[in-house]
């Protein structure tokens, strides 16, 4: 491939040449590294034109709303195949043969039960603790029960970890709602699917029979695919720079937790529920839309926009299809659900959206399905963790796996004050 080079002309005359890096797709980009050597720092807060990293893992058109995992389109991941072999992709790079699945799927499962010890863990929280709250704090922790895998440089220590974070995810989430709901916890079912038995260690109590909807198992299975990984997102892009200091797994993935917890990124989902559930009725729409183009008011439509997707989320596309399915197939009958369709429809058709390419994203159908197979809304953000976390862990190990990786340090632009000398409080 020929070299590229851009020729950057800066103040008094001066130039440099910086090389041009080319992908498999999307933008070429400009290697600034040398850019030090004259004086000069780029400046690009909230990174909309900077990449932090070379990675392989996910590919995202944000003009055509696509979006790959290796290579493989999202829709037809989520329509054939299912979330432990996309987790199998991920982290491996490529789709499993049917003996890799068998070895992959049985290993998840023999990780399935947390340390005994982590009951008195949650024990210290209050009942009505965020689950969130709680997840970042168990997640963090668990690196004071598995000292045999924190040897980051170690890729066998990378493997154990990557296999306990993917199968004790949805133990920690199911006792995060069990502990705040005062029910006791329910071990793991290894004899179920993966989405199976976080439903019922979601779902069942020792009291009575339980019996997995296959409807609400492929809805949960689906919704768990569809939150997978999704590039260098902010959740993401901590978990890396975090992981760039050495800091370990847990730490990391716990630190990845946190980020995804704002209402901007994973909390979008629970907020947008709200929203709906604020709105209430079709006739108060227009209203909410008046908020959400006034500039005076913070107020913006939860589960619209992408920094990425300035066209639909194909996500949403999938989730929105499975929405209509779940609540065909389990009868429900969601007024909020005509709020959500009466809301995208004109969303999608006001100049205001249209101009800023405002289109709902992942998480604006996805709570009415989680609420629709009894997902309590505070949980919503907790499943996207759940989800996202085989997408942390992928891009973990691919930066770890780089030769030369060095520890993210970004620089700035100093506004502050110039240098001056102390002033005793008695001259103040
Ligand atoms: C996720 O990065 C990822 O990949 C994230 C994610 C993943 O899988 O990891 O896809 C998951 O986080 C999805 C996004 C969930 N968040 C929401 O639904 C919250 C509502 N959306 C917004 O807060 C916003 O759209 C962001 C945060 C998602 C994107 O913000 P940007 O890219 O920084 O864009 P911006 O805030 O500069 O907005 C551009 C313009 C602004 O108007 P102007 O200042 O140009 O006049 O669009 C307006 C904004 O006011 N705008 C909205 C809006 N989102 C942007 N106006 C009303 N409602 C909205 N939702």
């Amino acid at each position: 491939m020929a070299e590229l080079n851009a020729n950057l002309h800066l103040p008094g005359n001066d130039s440099i040449e910086l090389p041009v890096k080319q992908g498999t797709a999307g933008p070429d980009v400009i290697d600034i590294s040398k850019l030090g050597s004259k004086g000069y720092f780029t400046f690009d807060p909230g990174f909309l034109a900077t990449a932090s990293c070379e990675s392989a893992i996910t590919f995202i058109d944000g003009g055509k709303g696509i979006l790959l995992h290796r290579g493989y389109p999202i829709d037809q991941l989520a329509k054939e195949s299912n979330y432990l072999e996309v987790c199998y992709a991920l982290l491996f790079g490529e789709l499993p043969t049917k003996e890799q699945y068998q070895k992959f799927t049985q290993t998840v499962r023999e990780h399935t039960m947390v340390n005994e010890q982590l009951v008195s863990f949650f024990r210290g929280f209050r009942r009505d603790a965020h689950p969130m709250a709680i997840m970042c704090g168990v997640t963090g922790a668990l690196s004071a029960f598995y000292h045999d895998s924190l040897d980051v440089a170690n890729p066998r220590h990378r493997e154990v970890a990557a296999y306990r974070l993917v199968a004790k995810m949805p133990t920690i989430a199911a006792m995060s709602y069990k502990y705040s709901i005062g029910q006791p916890f329910v071990y793991p079912d290894n004899s179920l699917s993966y989405a199976g038995n976080f439903l019922k260690m979601m779902f069942s109590v020792p009291a009575e029979e339980y019996v997995v909807n296959p409807v609400v198992e492929r809805a949960m299975d689906r919704i768990f695919t569809l939150h997978a990984d999704h590039e260098q997102n902010a959740s993401t892009s901590t978990v890396r720079l975090a992981g760039s200091s050495g800091a370990n797994p847990f730490a990391c993935i716990a630190a990845g937790i946190a980020s995804l917890w704002g209402p901007a990124h994973g909390g979008a989902n629970e907020a947008c529920l709200t929203m709906l559930e604020e709105i209430g009725s079709v006739d108060r729409i227009d209203e909410y839309v008046a908020k959400a183009k006034d500039k005076a008011d913070p107020f913006r439509l939860m589960g619209f926009g992408h920094r990425v997707y300035k066209n639909f989320d194909p996500r949403a596309t999938v989730m929105r299809e499975t929405c209509h399915e779940v609540l065909k197939e389990l009868n429900i009958q969601d007024p909020l659900l005509d709020v959500a369709m009466k809301l995208e429809d004109i969303a999608l058709n006001d100049p205001y959206f249209i101009e800023k390419k405002l289109y709902p994203n992942v998480d604006f159908y996805s709570g009415i399905i989680m609420k629709a197979i009894g997902i309590p809304t505070s949980m919503f953000t907790v499943i996207f963790a759940l989800s996202r976390t085989v997408g942390w862990v992928s891009h973990w190990i691919e930066m770890l796996e780089q030769p030369g990786h060095k520890i993210g340090r970004p620089r700035q632009l100093y506004t502050g004050a110039e240098k001056r000398d102390y002033i005793n409080i008695n001259e103040r």
